[in-house]
């Protein structure tokens, strides 16, 4: 983990925040090389789960929503963390996180789950226990800790309302379920997708940007008739689509992945099911990815709530009803730290970072062989101007062909592209992959072809 981080922070992929002001805990900013990662990510789901289907549609919605939202939704009440607090130090800790961890100090994990805990139970086992904070203080009993981050909307004091930053994305969808509904042609079975920023006042943070406060959600309400489909075939065939994604457009080892089922204790309260697709992180397996059977319960509550009608109508049938729904969510964040874990790679006189060549920040990397030598500079910029306008492609014109190599080798380039004093007399380059360091001339003209075949997706 230490590897992937220095890694972050020496090429540009991820910097702390704020970091002039001395930063700012679990928050992240993401640099040039970051953003182009996280951006392809984003799109390549965009792609598969939106542009490739029919029975999907994106849409894009604010981060503030009328406040009802959160009371109907049960988030205000029901979207909370066990928190205790060490008695000396002030310290806040998630209970079930200092409970895990006591079990895996006893080697106790088979023994209890603390994901099969309640609230209820969580705090008698504590008590029971007597488990100490990490400094081996007193800890408090825990509280439940509501995540939802309140700000205020208005200017005149006294008059603000109180709003929320939204705790997950999936929101924006079930109140716009009405209006694509009747701005669309669409009908069930479908799914509207969102990808955008979500906010949660997490108690223990760290890992990275495994858990932060602000992150990205990439979600999917699909929605169906359950009298027309069975909830659970459909589950089934989210859970493949979500596997191959991950192993073959995401290229993930399969042994570093499992699906886990929560338990009844562990689900949250708008779920019938809940699987998580875990990764195998370096501090262990961890939620990657939730796919969970939200039923009809959503729509309800807003329907209720808000007093319009969220019911479809099936012209076949005659039947009104309001349909249920099957959620994946993934954070794009979580995918990114993933993807660099996976990719990440020693060798004896480099670092390599072997990415999908789509998912990878360039494309290709152009260099003139001597940079003193104007005839190779100007061949090798006109190559870089014509390729440019199709992938993203780095241009590097200094110090030895050797140290250009591990540079872009460490930023996980695919190809980097050599002119020298050959290309001048038969207008051939060197292409030089990433992975195997192998080495090829091909024809100038056959160039833009040639990466066009290697980096479709
Ligand atoms: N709408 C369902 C939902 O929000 P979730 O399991 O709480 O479910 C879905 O979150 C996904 O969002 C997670 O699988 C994870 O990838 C990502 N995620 C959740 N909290 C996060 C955090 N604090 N930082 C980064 N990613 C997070």
């Amino acid at each position: 983990m230490d590897k992937i981080v220095s890694l972050c922070k020496r090429r540009g992929f991820v910097y702390q925040t704020s970091s002039i002001y001395g930063g700012l805990a679990n928050a992240y900013d993401y640099g040039p090389l970051g953003v182009e990662l996280l951006n392809n990510i984003k799109s390549l789901w965009w792609k598969r789960f939106v542009h490739e289907r029919e029975d999907i549609v994106g849409i894009d919605s604010q981060i503030i929503y009328h406040p009802r939202v959160w009371e109907a939704s049960g988030h205000t009440k029901e979207f909370f963390d066990p928190l205790v607090e060490d008695k000396k130090t002030h310290k806040r800790y998630r209970a079930d996180h200092l409970v895990e961890a006591w079990l895996k100090e006893k080697g106790w994990e088979d023994k209890y789950k603390v994901e099969d805990m309640t609230f209820e139970e969580l705090k008698e086992f504590i008590k029971k226990h007597n488990i100490k904070s990490p400094e081996g203080n007193e800890i408090t009993e825990p509280m439940k800790f509501n995540l939802l981050f309140e700000t205020y909307l208005g200017s005149v004091e006294g008059k603000k309302r109180k709003v929320y930053l939204r705790g997950e994305t999936a929101q924006g969808i079930f109140i716009n379920f009405k209006n694509v509904l009747e701005t669309t042609r669409i009908k069930l079975p479908f799914g509207i997708a969102q990808i955008g920023k979500a906010f949660r006042n997490e108690i223990t943070t760290g890992q990275f940007i495994f858990r932060t406060f602000e992150f990205e959600q990439a979600e999917i309400e699909y929605f169906f008739d359950p009298k027309k489909q069975d909830w659970e075939k459909l589950f089934k065939g989210w859970q493949e689509e979500i596997w191959r994604f991950v192993v073959e457009d995401l290229g993930i080892n399969e042994k570093k992945l499992r699906w886990r089922r929560h338990s009844d204790a562990e689900r949250s309260h708008y779920s019938k099911e809940t699987y998580d697709l875990d990764f195998e992180f370096p501090f262990g397996f961890k939620e990657l990815w939730g796919l969970a059977y939200r039923t009809d319960y959503d729509l309800t509550q807003h329907n209720k709530y808000s007093g319009q009608d969220l019911t479809y109508w099936d012209e076949e049938t005659g039947r009104r009803f309001i349909p249920h729904v099957i959620e994946p969510s993934v954070g794009p964040n979580r995918i990114f730290l993933m993807v660099l874990i996976n990719a990440y790679r020693e060798e004896k006189e480099r670092v390599c970072l072997s990415l999908k060549p789509y998912l990878a920040p360039y494309k290709a990397a152009i260099f003139p062989l001597l940079a003193n030598k104007k005839e190779l500079v100007e061949k090798a910029r006109k190559i870089y101007e014509q390729l440019k306008r199709k992938f993203h492609t780095y241009w590097d014109a200094r110090g030895n062909i050797g140290k250009r190599y591990r540079y872009q080798d460490e930023i996980g380039t695919p190809y980097c592209i050599t002119i020298d004093f050959e290309t001048l007399e038969d207008d051939t380059v060197t292409v030089r992959d990433r992975d195997t360091m192998k080495q090829e001339r091909v024809k100038v003209e056959k160039l833009e072809s040639y990466l066009q075949e290697r980096l479709e997706v």
